[in-house]
């Protein structure tokens, strides 16, 4: 599976629950950062769970009837190059990978209309927010999973390499005061391996911090283990059973 540029379409909540290993009731009161937002419909679900989500995405500076576009035709692109992909198991349900990405689009929309103050303009490897601003910091599909395909990723691009991973993953944790779940933690193939900048990565965190990949639950095609990074800063509650998969 390889694609040309960062597509523009999101997951459900209920995936994001999924992916991250996360159980909304555990950060009830807590400021979220999902970054990037995307056109997805986890802010809106943490809402409702009482958790406050800011979603954060370049694209946001667009306004909603160019963004519901943009959606749309990255769905279809990338359904085109998924029926062709070698990629994901024979058995993967397709229309309804298709499907999720619909209904969290108009899941999305509405609450972006509802809740505008919930979406911010901004771009990794540099956000606008001060140091420690909140307690949970969410990337979804885009480090690891946009780095070059020679590398592990699926982006016919040289921009998101080793140096800019590093960049991105030193903002992320600098904007968090308690931990950074990054997911997917794996390569973009049949039957995924760690991707290979894991480790790199974890060996260059800051003083303060710690990580581990932890397995998930999420199907999104492929066969074999689908981990997430997880980090936190030890003192701060860190990794708790009952959210574990
Ligand atoms: C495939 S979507 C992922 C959305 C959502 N997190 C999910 O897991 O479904 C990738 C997103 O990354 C955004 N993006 C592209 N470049 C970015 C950057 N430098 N920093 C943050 N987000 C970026 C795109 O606009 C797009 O919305």
């Amino acid at each position: 599976m390889d694609l040309p540029r960062v597509v523009f379409f999101g997951r459900s909540g209920a995936d994001a629950l999924a992916f991250f290993n996360l159980d909304l009731a555990s950060w009830r009161g807590c400021r979220v950062l999902d970054c990037p937002g995307g056109p997805g419909s986890f802010t809106a679900l943490a809402r409702e769970a009482g958790v406050e989500s800011l979603a954060a995405d370049p694209l946001y500076t667009l306004p909603l009837p160019e963004l519901e576009r943009r959606c749309r035709e990255d769905v279809a692109f990338t359904m085109e190059r998924l029926a062709l992909s070698q990629t994901l198991r024979p058995d993967f349900d397709l229309a309804r990978f298709r499907q999720g990405k619909l209904e969290a689009l108009e899941a999305f929309l509405a609450d972006r209309r509802a809740h505008p103050e919930a979406y911010r303009a901004a771009a990794l490897p540099s956000l606008p927010f001060a140091a420690a601003s909140f307690d949970l910091v969410l990337c979804g599909h885009l480090l690891f999973c946009y780095a070059p395909i020679a590398d592990g990723g699926l982006s016919e691009q040289p921009d998101f390499d080793l140096d800019w991973h590093r960049r991105a993953l030193a903002e992320l944790l600098r904007v968090s005061r308690r931990e950074v779940r990054i997911y997917p933690a794996h390569t973009i193939e049949r039957r995924p391996r760690v991707h290979p900048w894991v480790e790199p990565l974890l060996a260059g965190l800051p003083p303060g911090w710690q990580g581990q990949l932890e397995p998930t639950a999420y199907d999104e095609g492929f066969e074999g283990e689908t981990p997430l990074l997880r980090l936190w800063r030890p003192g701060s509650p860190g990794p708790r059973r009952s959210e574990g998969p």
